[in-house]
């Protein structure tokens, strides 16, 4: 079992319900979504969809309004699984829900486009799983997953170390989500456009562990997909002038011009407020082998001189390629983890409050067709 299924199953929750009551903005939100990754309605219509780890299914209302010709979701956390059931009790004419991993499911065929969001990050056997989904895609099926790095999540691991100094010795859940909510309610009230409750949000984020395994780049993605064309990301960070002719014809080549664009670009995953210019790829590198070393030292111990010791380090690299605001949130964070971490002081932070990495990034990839290409 992997933490999301380990801690989901123990509390037997699943923290990713949506506010979906304004059930048409949140259609157009996804329109946008899957419009930028090259997928619009019609992708969908009549065509076999299999869609991996829904939770409750919020999302996968919006997919099935598409009209596809069937629906098979895989979704194996109790409660997840129930509030599923319960969205789709009035649609389940071409739906098929199992309450299985991936791994169990026996499949009978293979399917035109699979989506898996939010889950395979959180992975610590990231490969095999995605072996699996590719052997359940046709040739030419689309697949639409998530990505999330150490650098896209690396404001959100500083406050999973400061969430697990406060919540330490607190044995109830509910009482760990009501510290929590409390203290960084001030950060989230930032965020625009949140269609979670903040319980969920720091369940999910703060208490279960899975971000900790938050490691998967895009170009890590790319590489596991190597039979597969990129064809759309969102957020959309790529430029590709190729005129179409002169496009690489082997999906390497084709998906290379974007891996060297992601390492130039990295710095910029790191805080959703800003838009940064390019810089070199070996100082991205250097970010992510630090952000990788911050996880690794949170998940190992809570040695605070090493944290600060880190964070030093990314504030080093960072100094002339970023925003001033983004220097100062970093400064902040190393002041409060060196002084002392409490809910008054997390909940007063006036310039770390705001900072958030770009979390998740979406990709859409068309699978080879080797006998026709
Ligand atoms: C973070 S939630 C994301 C839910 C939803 N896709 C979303 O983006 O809001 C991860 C989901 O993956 C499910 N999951 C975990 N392990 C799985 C597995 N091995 N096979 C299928 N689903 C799994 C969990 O139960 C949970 O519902």
């Amino acid at each position: 079992m992997n933490e999301y299924l380990s801690f989901y199953e123990k509390y037997k929750i699943s923290p990713v319900v949506q506010d979906i009551d304004n059930f048409k903005e949140h259609v157009r939100r996804r329109n946008n979504l899957y419009r930028q990754l090259g997928a619009s309605h019609l992708i969908f219509k009549d065509k076999d969809i299999l869609e991996i780890g829904p939770g409750g299914g919020y999302n996968a209302l919006v997919t099935y309004s598409y009209g596809p010709k069937t629906y098979t979701l895989i979704e194996p956390s109790t409660q997840g699984y129930h509030e599923l059931k319960n969205n789709f009790k009035n649609l389940d004419k071409n739906v098929f829900i199992f309450n299985e991993m991936l791994e169990e499911f026996k499949a009978i065929k293979q399917y035109d486009i699979i989506i898996c969001e939010g889950l395979i990050p959180g992975l610590s056997s990231k490969e095999q799983f995605i072996k699996i989904i590719q052997s359940l895609l046709k040739p030419n099926g689309i697949f639409i997953m998530t990505t999330s790095d150490q650098v896209s999540v690396f404001f959100e691991i500083i406050r999973k170390y400061m969430a697990n100094v406060l919540i330490k010795d607190i044995e109830d859940i509910d009482e760990k989500v009501k510290i929590l909510v409390d203290s960084f309610s001030s950060h989230l009230d930032t965020l625009k456009g949140m269609t979670r409750s903040y319980s969920d949000w720091c369940l999910d984020n703060l208490v279960g562990d899975a971000i900790l395994e938050h490691t998967l780049s895009i170009n890590d993605a790319i590489e596991l997909l190597k039979n597969n064309y990129i064809l759309g990301i969102s957020p959309n960070i790529f430029n590709n002038y190729s005129w179409y002719k002169q496009l690489p014809t082997n999906t390497f080549e084709y998906n290379q011009v974007f891996q060297e664009q992601m390492l130039e670009k990295w710095h910029n995953f790191i805080d959703y407020r800003f838009i940064q210019k390019d810089r070199d790829y070996k100082s991205n590198i250097e970010l992510s082998k630090y952000c990788l070393e911050l996880i690794k030292a949170i998940k190992n111990s809570d040695d605070k001189i090493k944290i600060v010791d880190i964070l030093e380090k990314i504030k080093i690299n960072l100094k002339s390629d970023i925003e001033k605001e983004t220097l100062l949130a970093i400064e902040e964070a190393i002041e409060v983890i060196n002084d002392s971490i409490t809910p008054t002081k997390i909940k007063n932070m006036k310039f770390f409050n705001s900072a958030f990495g770009r979390g998740q990034a979406y990709i859409s990839f068309v699978k080879e067709n080797i006998d026709y290409e």
